[in-house]
């Protein structure tokens, strides 16, 4: 037995919070009855309506967060940092899709939908995710070059990169620079720099295939639309053919 309010938040269609505002509102039957009580109990066989609609026990959510520096990207920690399951307002067990590094920023997907997270995350889809770092330097042209057409990394080269140089600030000497890579191996974008002699001094991710952080601040998520997890699904099983 469960709170009904607590049923509906955690079948992912909406909060607790406004779970608990469509009840109070007479929008939600239990067995075709309109439920106003709060605190009602259900069992898992109890079927729910919210506004003439069946709800489904558990639905994938998808969510676009904006991550912070100072967060990792596991559902525990054993020394303790903030998780970024945290970040997010779900009674649903979500998870990243894919990683960030501790001190990198930007753009994460994070559901409770294994399928796709596999799609998403496997070697052999050519999805474009696009990272501004910070380096020290200057990035020469032969380093570009080898950033484009792929640096030896764990003894395996890197696929084809895009790169663009943002800005060269000579007072300190570093550079912006915008890179798209379409493998996600572990601190990779890091690491090729590394290769060609520069160090990382801040990571953010921009973009996932046509996803962008638009809109939202750090800390701040929005919920992916339906035809936007479509679309994702598309390009993940066309792109690993
Ligand atoms: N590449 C990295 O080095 N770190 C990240 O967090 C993501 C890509």
């Amino acid at each position: 037995m469960e709170r009904l309010q607590k049923r509906i938040a955690s079948s992912g269609y909406t909060s607790r919070r406004k779970a608990e505002e469509l009840i109070k509102e007479g929008r939600v039957k239990v067995n075709g009855k309109t439920v106003t009580e709060l605190g009602y109990k259900v069992e898992s066989k109890d079927e729910i309506h919210i506004d003439e609609v069946l709800l489904e026990k558990e639905n994938k959510v998808y969510f676009l967060l904006n991550k912070p520096r100072e967060v990792v990207c596991t559902t525990e920690d054993d020394k303790h940092r903030k998780i970024i399951t945290s970040l997010i307002d779900t009674d649903l067990r979500v998870f990243p899709v894919g990683r960030l590094d501790y001190d990198t920023t930007g753009l994460i997907i994070l559901t409770n939908d294994g399928e796709f997270a596999n799609l998403m995350t496997s070697p052999k889809n050519k999805i474009e995710k696009v990272y501004i770092a910070k380096i020290n330097g200057k990035l020469l042209p032969n380093e570009m070059m080898a950033l484009k057409k792929g640096v030896i990394i764990d003894g395996k080269k890197t696929r084809k990169s895009r790169v663009k140089i943002k800005k060269y600030d000579k007072k300190t000497d570093t550079s912006i620079i915008e890179i798209g890579i379409t493998e996600g191996r572990n601190h990779q974008v890091k690491r090729m720099f590394n290769e060609v002699g520069h160090k990382v001094l801040k990571l953010k991710r921009e973009r996932i295939a046509f996803l962008t952080l638009d809109g939202l601040a750090s800390k701040e998520y929005r919920v992916l639309t339906p035809k936007e997890v479509k679309q994702l699904y598309n390009l993940a099983i066309n792109e690993s053919k």
